[in-house]
C-alpha cells in the first residue's frame, strides 16, 4: 500500500492559530499535501478565519485526499490536534528586525498558549511567530510541555535558503548540498562552514577536486544573502509566506510520518553553557517531537558564534522578564 494511503487511514487534525498570510498559506499547502484529514483555523478576527476556511474548503475539492477545513472561535477546538501551529501575531515591517516584534507577540502568546495547552495537553506546538526562538522558549514555559513537544520553525527556512544559494553558486541541485544554518532565526544565525558538503565532500575538497579555488568572498556573499533574504522579500512584497508555509508543511510531514528526518528546528536547551534558551540545531523529528540526540561537531570559531547567538536570544528573554 502506498505510504500516503497508510497515513490517511488515521485522522490527523492540525490547528492553525492565526489565519493571516503565513497561517492560510500553510493551510493551503497542508491541504494539498494529503497529510492531514482536518484543518482548523482560529483567529482573533473570527470573520477572517471563517472566510478563509470556506474558501479553502472549496479548494479541498481538488486535493488528492479529502480534508475538512473549518474555522473555530474557541481554543477548546484544539482538542485531539496532532499539532497546533502558532502563526498569530504582528509581522516585520520593512527595516524592522524580528526581535522588534517581541513585546506584542509575547503578550499574545501569554494569552493563547495556556488555552491551547489546556485543551490539547498531548499536542505538539509548532511555533512560526517571530521572534521565533524567543517565542518557542515562551511557549515551553507557558504550556508546561516537555521541550521535545515545543518546536520552533527556527532556521529550517534559513537552511533551505542557504542550500538554495550554495546550489546556485556551485551549479548543483540544492538537495545535494548538505549545509546548515544554526542558532537564531535572525541576525545572529551562523552557517556551519566546517561541515558543509557536496557529494559527500567538504566544500574545500569539492573545489579542489573540481580544480577551482575555494572563493571565501563568494561564500561570505552566500551567507549574507541567506541572512538578508527575508528583509529583501519584505522590502518588495511586505511579507514572506510561501517559503515558510512549505517549511512548516515539511515539519508537519516529518512528525506525522514519524520519519526521523533531521531538520534544523528551534528547541529549548542549553547551548555552549547558555540556557535555557531556544535556538536551532539539527534535530530528529518524529511523532514524539524533536530530538537532539547527537551534539553537532563544530569548530572552535563556530562554537563561539553559537554561544554569541544563544546569548543574544537569552538577553531578549531576560529583558521581557524585567518588563
Ligand atoms: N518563522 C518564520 O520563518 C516566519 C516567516 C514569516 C513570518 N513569520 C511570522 O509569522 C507571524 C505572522 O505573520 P503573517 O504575515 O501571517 O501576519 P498577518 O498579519 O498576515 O497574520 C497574523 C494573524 O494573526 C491574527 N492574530 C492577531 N492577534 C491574535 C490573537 N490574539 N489570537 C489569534 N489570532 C491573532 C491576526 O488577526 C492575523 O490574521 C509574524 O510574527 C511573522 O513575523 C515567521
Amino acid at each position: 500500500m502506498p505510504e500516503s494511503q497508510a497515513i490517511n487511514q488515521k485522522a490527523v487534525k492540525i490547528v492553525i492559530v492565526g489565519a493571516g498570510s503565513v497561517g492560510v498559506t500553510t493551510a493551503y499547502a497542508l491541504l494539498l499535501s494529503g497529510l492531514v484529514t482536518e484543518i482548523v483555523l482560529i483567529d482573533i478576527d473570527a470573520a477572517r478565519a471563517e472566510g478563509e476556511a470556506v474558501d479553502l474548503s472549496h479548494a479541498a475539492h481538488f486535493a488528492q485526499t479529502h480534508a475538512r477545513v473549518r474555522a473555530a472561535t474557541s481554543y477548546a477546538d484544539c482538542a485531539d490536534a496532532a499539532i497546533v501551529i502558532l502563526t498569530a501575531g504582528v509581522n516585520q515591517k520593512p527595516g524592522q528586525t524580528r526581535l522588534d516584534l517581541v513585546r506584542t507577540n509575547h503578550a499574545l502568546f501569554a494569552s493563547v498558549v495556556p488555552q491551547v495547552a489546556a485543551a490539547a495537553p498531548d499536542t505538539i506546538l509548532l511555533v512560526a511567530t517571530n521572534p521565533v526562538d524567543v517565542l518557542t522558549h515562551a511557549a515551553l514555559e507557558l504550556s508546561g510541555f516537555p521541550p521535545e513537544r515545543v518546536i520552533g520553525s527556527g532556521t529550517a527556512m534559513d537552511t533551505t535558503r542557504f542550500r538554495h544559494e550554495l546550489g546556485r553558486h556551485y551549479g548543483v541541485n540544492p538537495r545535494n548540498v548538505h549545509a546548515v544554518i544554526i542558532g537564531e532565526h535572525g541576525d545572529s544565525q551562523l552557517p556551519v562552514w566546517s561541515l558543509a558538503s557536496i557529494a559527500g565532500m567538504r566544500l574545500r575538497d569539492y573545489c579542489a577536486q573540481k580544480g577551482v579555488a575555494y572563493d571565501e568572498a563568494a561564500m561570505d556573499g552566500v551567507a549574507a544573502r541567506t541572512r538578508g533574504a527575508a528583509y529583501e522579500i519584505i522590502q518588495r512584497k511586505g511579507k514572506t509566506n510561501y517559503g515558510v508555509a512549505s517549511v512548516l508543511t515539511s515539519i508537519v510531514e516529518q512528525i506525522v510520518k514519524s520519519s526521523d528526518a533531521i531538520v534544523t528546528v528551534s528547541r529549548v536547551g542549553e547551548y555552549e553553557g547558555v540556557g535555557p534558551v531556544a535556538l536551532s540545531m539539527p534535530c530528529k523529528l518524529n511523532h514524539t517531537g524533536s530530538h537532539m540526540d547527537v551534539p553537532l561537531l563544530l569548530s572552535d570559531k563556530e562554537r563561539e558564534g553559537l554561544k554569541r547567538s544563544a546569548g543574544e536570544i537569552r538577553g531578549v528573554i531576560e529583558s521581557i522578564r524585567e518588563g
